[in-house]
């Protein structure tokens, strides 16, 4: 399998992973919308990949037009993370990664997503069995890696020397300290201070953390040397985001909120119908009306119900701009 890495025109500006955001629907639309260079699965926990496969088969689904796509994975058993390598590689998946970034206490109190970071005896093991497992398969798969920077510059440099060590194709870099979770200050000098170790190993290097437009995102891979950019929170509900200096009307909103609506209760199902909710929020701001909108859409059960709810805020919203422009009511 030949490495798509290396093929990806740089800057690489991709979509971060998220989990519970960029499953199946939503990469489905964003594709619609603006196709990022690179896409992510969900993490998927390794350990539960291996005892009950079932349950993740819509984790690791995806469609053949979202190529080049890489499955994430977490956990912290290295039999685990090897157990699996032959499943995710047998998918069909272009790549796949390594999570050691994720801070949350689920994740990390048995060891695994950022608790790895400084872990070197246990983040080795598990770099060492999942590469084994990859030449194994003879497959090829690249194998990628996302973590976060450390609290202090001499303990980056060391967690990244270490990762560096490793035959990985790319890293990604996420400029918070674990302890920030999601939000805060992003540290991009520290993530150009790692990129120059990761890089000087020919190891491909992306940034991550707070970027809210395709500009900035671009000026921040020249800026700090880096190949790419992963954008996260700003691109949810925001799938325009990957084109240049472009905002969506509201006609263009509401039609992408039915679409992701019909996707999310083909792929879910009227049961699991709330998982599109997260998107819903994203989209319908920055608008009049849309605070009532957004609560209507919260509670919705299924696409019909999405589409009454758009069809009566199109009408209302008709209706309105027809008072709004009569004689003597726009002048009042
Ligand atoms: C809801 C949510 C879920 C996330 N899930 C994952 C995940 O599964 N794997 C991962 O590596 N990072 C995950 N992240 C972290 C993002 O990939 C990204 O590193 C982080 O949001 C910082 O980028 P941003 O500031 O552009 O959002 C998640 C973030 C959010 C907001």
């Amino acid at each position: 399998m030949a490495d798509f890495w290396k093929q990806l025109k740089k800057p690489i500006i991709g979509l971060a992973p998220m989990d519970g955001v960029t499953d199946y629907p939503a990469r489905q639309i964003q594709i619609e919308v603006a196709r990022p260079d690179i896409l992510f699965t969900e993490f998927v926990c390794v350990e539960f990949l291996s005892a009950r496969p079932e349950k993740l088969k819509r984790r690791i689904y995806f469609g053949e037009n979202e190529r080049p796509l890489v499955a994430q994975i977490f956990g912290h058993t290295p039999s685990a993370f090897a157990g699996i390598v032959e499943k995710i590689a047998a998918s069909g998946f272009d790549g796949l990664e390594i999570n050691m970034g994720c801070p949350s206490r689920n994740v990390t109190k048995s060891g695994g997503g950022g608790a790895l970071i400084g872990n070197f005896k246990l983040a080795g093991e598990i770099i060492r069995a999942t590469i084994a497992a990859i030449e194994s398969t003879k497959k090829n798969i690249p194998l990628s890696v996302k973590t976060r920077i450390r609290e202090s510059q001499t303990a980056t440099r060391e967690w990244f020397s270490f990762l560096a060590g490793f035959p990985f194709s790319a890293i990604t870099i996420h400029g918070r300290i674990l302890k920030q979770c999601l939000s805060g200050p992003v540290d991009w000098p520290a993530i150009e201070d790692a990129a120059e170790i990761v890089k000087s190993k020919g190891i491909l290097c992306l940034g991550n953390g707070g970027i809210t437009s395709l500009t900035e995102a671009k000026e921040k891979c020249v800026a700090h040397k880096l190949d790419g950019i992963l954008i996260g929170k700003a691109a949810v509900g925001n799938p325009w985001i990957f084109k240049e200096n472009y905002k969506p009307d509201i006609k263009e909103i509401l039609d992408t909120v039915v679409r992701h609506g019909e996707l999310a209760q083909e792929f879910y199902g009227e049961r699991n119908f709330s998982a599109v909710f997260k998107h819903f929020n994203g989209y319908v701001r920055g608008f009049d009306g849309c605070k009532q909108l957004r609560m209507e859409l919260l509670k919705s059960k299924n696409i019909d119900e999405v589409k009454k709810i758009i069809h009566g805020f199109v009408e209302f919203e008709k209706e309105r701009s027809i008072e709004l422009a009569e004689p003597g009511v726009a002048a009042g």
